[in-house]
């Protein structure tokens, strides 16, 4: 497996937040939509990011098979607990970019 490294990531990221402006129009509010914080100007950043007090990627999903249990690939994917599949009314990510964090943080999320 080829994982991917983490300007990559970064980039699908910035990537869905400057499609989500072009679909809606407008910029978004990612600070006030998360309460407890959403960024990714790190990786660590990303993986501490817990809106909702749901941590993103919990250190014991990492580096193990286990990237698909964490937060932040449940809520690209599907519905968690009460909040919608993110981002909020799309565009989502495609498979494929999903694919491609969940191979990251499986392989340890690297540099
Ligand atoms: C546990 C993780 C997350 C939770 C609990 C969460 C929750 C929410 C909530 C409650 C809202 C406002 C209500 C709504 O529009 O549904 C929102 C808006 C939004 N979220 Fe999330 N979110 C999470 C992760 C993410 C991620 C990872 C992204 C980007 C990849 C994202 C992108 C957005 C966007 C673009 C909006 C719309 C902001 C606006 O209207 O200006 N969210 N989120």
């Amino acid at each position: 497996m080829n994982a991917p490294n983490w300007p990559r990531i970064k980039e699908i990221l910035d990537t869905a937040l400057r499609r989500w402006a072009a679909e809606h129009n407008r910029e978004p509010k990612l600070k006030v939509s998360h309460p407890g914080g959403l960024s990714w100007a790190t990786k660590e950043e990303l993986a501490t990011s817990a809106p909702y007090e749901l941590q993103l990627i919990e250190t014991n999903k990492v580096g193990n098979g286990r990237a698909t249990e964490t937060n932040l690939i449940k809520i690209l994917t599907r519905n968690l607990g009460g909040f919608r599949r993110m981002p909020s009314r799309g565009p989502y990510l495609s498979t494929g970019e999903i694919q491609e964090i969940v191979d990251w943080i499986d392989a340890g999320m690297p540099d």
